[in-house]
């Protein structure tokens, strides 16, 4: 799929105020600095649409970007951010939950984890929480360029034995990389897949 136009629309603390157009959308999510933003203007190839940042708690609203004018990605704030105040984390807590849980436009849910490193608990309980929520979701592992083939395919053999201790099937995975331009096509096609489902 082409990316022909993408434009920031809006940016909101509260799900109730987001766009009322039902357009299809899909969302990404993930631990703070975990690259949402940055996968975000990879994809649309469109530095800078999101902003992005080497410290982490950047993103901290939901952001809507209207895509070829017939569909929204949405940029939202990481979780598990240690360096804000316990109040402030539960705020981003609820508006992150409130989004997934209300947004009846929403088509799946991309979920990113760091390719460097191994499962960890914060990710799988996000996951848990979609699941028992019924929300679709793939998971998209991030900064691939700075982990050697072997030790990724560690960590995915590491993750898929993870999931199906709990889970029958495992949700659609990919492998990115923003700064390589990695796993573009594959997460284009994949929503391009589901919006003519
Ligand atoms: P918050 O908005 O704070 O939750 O972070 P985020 O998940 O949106 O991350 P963001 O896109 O701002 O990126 C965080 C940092 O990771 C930045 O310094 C990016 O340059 C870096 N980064 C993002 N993607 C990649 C990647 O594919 N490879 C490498 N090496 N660095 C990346
Ligand atoms: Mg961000």
């Amino acid at each position: 799929m082409e990316i022909k136009n993408a434009a920031f629309v809006i940016s909101n603390t509260r799900v109730d105020n987001c766009p009322s157009d039902a357009l299809p959308e899909f969302a990404f999510i993930g631990r703070s600095n975990v690259g949402k933003s940055s996968l975000i203007n990879c994809l649309t190839r469109h530095d800078g649409l999101a902003k992005t940042s080497s410290k982490p708690g950047k993103t901290l609203l939901i952001n809507h970007f209207l895509i070829n004018k017939t569909w929204y990605l949405v940029d939202l704030p990481g979780y598990g951010y240690a360096k804000v105040s316990v109040g402030e984390r539960q705020k981003l807590h609820r508006m992150i939950t409130d989004y997934m849980l209300k947004r009846e436009n929403l088509c799946n849910v991309f979920v990113l984890v760091d390719a460097r490193i191994p499962a960890q608990p914060i990710d799988l309980d996000f996951m848990a929480f979609l699941g028992e929520s019924g929300i679709p979701f793939s998971i998209v592992f991030t900064k691939s360029d700075g982990v050697s083939q072997t030790r990724l395919a560690d960590h995915l053999k590491a993750y898929r034995e993870k999931l199906l201790e709990t889970w029958e099937a495992l949700p659609p995975m990919f492998v990115t990389s923003a700064e390589k331009m990695r796993g573009r096509e594959e997460i284009l096609d994949y929503i391009d897949t589901i919006l003519h489902s």
